[in-house]
């Protein structure tokens, strides 16, 4: 039987441009409110990046964040494959790491891709949807009754 491709076999130069893209894409976050510009970047099966940034409202409950304006770009321009999405902010100390309704957005599209959280030195950790949203509940479930 054919193995699973490994969620993170990206090659280096396609992980830089990533993380290149993801703090491109937080210079156009829209965080009047939080003042906590996030930036993400999510890359297809063939390649291409959506990038995304947070996008705040007055009726704050409105807010979207960075990981979920770059999935819905993309859904709606008709890519739904991905293999990585990398997240920057402007957290020095700490891997930004993507909240829990983003998580369930990015598990609807699969759980073996990878997910970068970054500092803005350009250092990271990655783990896949799955290890980020274990014993998850997903499409497949609403057919097991
Ligand atoms: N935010 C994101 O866009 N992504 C994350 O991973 C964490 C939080 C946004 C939501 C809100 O606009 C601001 O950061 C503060 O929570």
């Amino acid at each position: 039987m054919a193995q699973e491709r490994p969620a993170c076999a990206l090659e280096p130069e396609q992980i830089q441009r990533l993380l290149r893209c993801c703090q491109e894409a937080k210079k156009s976050a829209y965080c009047p409110y939080s003042h906590f510009p996030v930036g993400a970047a999510l890359l297809t099966r063939d390649g291409r990046i959506f990038s995304g940034c947070n996008v705040e409202n007055a009726c704050y409950a409105l807010g979207n964040c960075a990981e979920r304006t770059a999935i819905q770009k993309a859904i709606s321009e008709g890519y739904k494959d991905f293999q990585a999405i990398a997240i920057a902010s402007d957290l020095k100390d700490d891997f930004i790491s993507p909240c829990g309704a983003c998580r369930q957005v990015m598990r609807e599209f699969g759980t073996n891709w990878a997910v970068f959280m970054t500092k803005p030195d350009g250092t990271y950790i990655t783990k896949t949807v799955q290890e980020l949203l274990p014993a998850s509940f997903g499409p497949q479930d609403l057919h097991n009754i």
